[in-house]
């Protein structure tokens, strides 16, 4: 466990997989954490009250990424909900959710609307959420971003979100060097399989068994592995490390299993 009594958060897509774990994991450490989600307020709340059951403070925050005023709308709620309070951690982890533009995104079947889509949730809404959430964040505060191992590996049938996840750790490192001045770190964890709803392919027990034998840890990822990065990065032990990518993917095609 991390120290973060007395420091904020925002999670976005908080309302359930890697997102609530994330949530969870910061509120267990201390942090009054918002939980933002799109679409499923139920789900949200559940991640509250499973935070506020542990002991923790929480609060829900709604807004949809890629429609008319989504940050200013999450700005709104999340405001509300700090009563006053500045923010010292923000984890830019929701991402789209539409298998269609997630998966039937190979180069031949591609639409510019998938694309528009894709981008305006995985991109556009991370950067202008930190160009909004700036004039609230603390000075020596976290940014960490939630990227994927379809940066590293090239998955044909997801161009747009694989190109999205490479924008995202581009803006991180950018952002790192626009935001040392005040001492604020911005760093980037990427996971591979990880256990959520939105893999639903992880169900078949043929891809899973293909995808942990590629995996050097033998497994498929759980959101609690990706949390306990993410904690690390916002936490003291941290301080100096900025810019950089953590591949919390268990060590997944690293190289030939044969060899060992
Ligand atoms: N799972 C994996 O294997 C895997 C692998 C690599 C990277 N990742 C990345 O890890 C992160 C978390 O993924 P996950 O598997 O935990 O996803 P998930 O279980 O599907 O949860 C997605 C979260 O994002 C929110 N969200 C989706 N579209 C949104 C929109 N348009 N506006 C606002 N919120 C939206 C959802 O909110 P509502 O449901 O409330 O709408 C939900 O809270 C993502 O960045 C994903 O790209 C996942």
């Amino acid at each position: 466990m991390t120290d973060l009594k007395g420091k904020t958060a925002l999670v976005t897509g908080a309302s359930k997989g890697m997102g609530r774990a994330i949530a969870q994991r910061l509120a267990g450490d201390g942090a009054l954490v918002a939980v933002h989600y799109g679409r499923d307020a139920e789900a949200a709340k559940e991640t509250v009250a499973a935070i506020e059951q542990a002991g923790g403070e929480a609060f829900p925050v709604r807004a949809e990424f890629g429609t008319d005023g989504d940050v200013r709308t999450l700005l709104t709620g999340l405001t509300a909900g700090l009563q006053g309070l500045s923010l010292d951690i923000l984890v830019n982890n929701a991402a789209c959710g539409n298998q269609e533009t997630v998966r039937a995104g190979s180069v031949d079947r591609l639409t510019p609307e998938q694309f528009d889509e894709v981008f305006a949730i995985n991109v556009k809404a991370p950067l202008f959420l930190v160009q909004a959430a700036l004039p609230l964040m603390a000075d020596g505060g976290r940014v960490v971003n939630i990227s994927s191992l379809a940066t590293r590996v090239a998955l044909p049938y997801q161009i747009a979100y694989a190109m999205t996840k490479g924008a995202l750790e581009v803006m991180s490192r950018t952002l790192a060097n626009a935001l040392g001045a005040r001492g604020i770190t911005v760093n980037t964890v990427s996971p591979g399989a990880t256990d959520t709803d939105v893999t639903d392919t992880l169900r078949d027990p043929e891809i899973r068994t293909v995808l942990t034998g590629l995996t050097a840890l033998g497994r498929i990822g759980r959101p609690a592995d990706i949390a306990d990065a993410v904690a690390f990065l916002a936490s003291d032990d941290a301080r100096w490390v900025t810019g950089n990518v953590i591949d919390a993917t268990g060590g997944a095609y690293l190289g030939p299993m044969w060899a060992r």
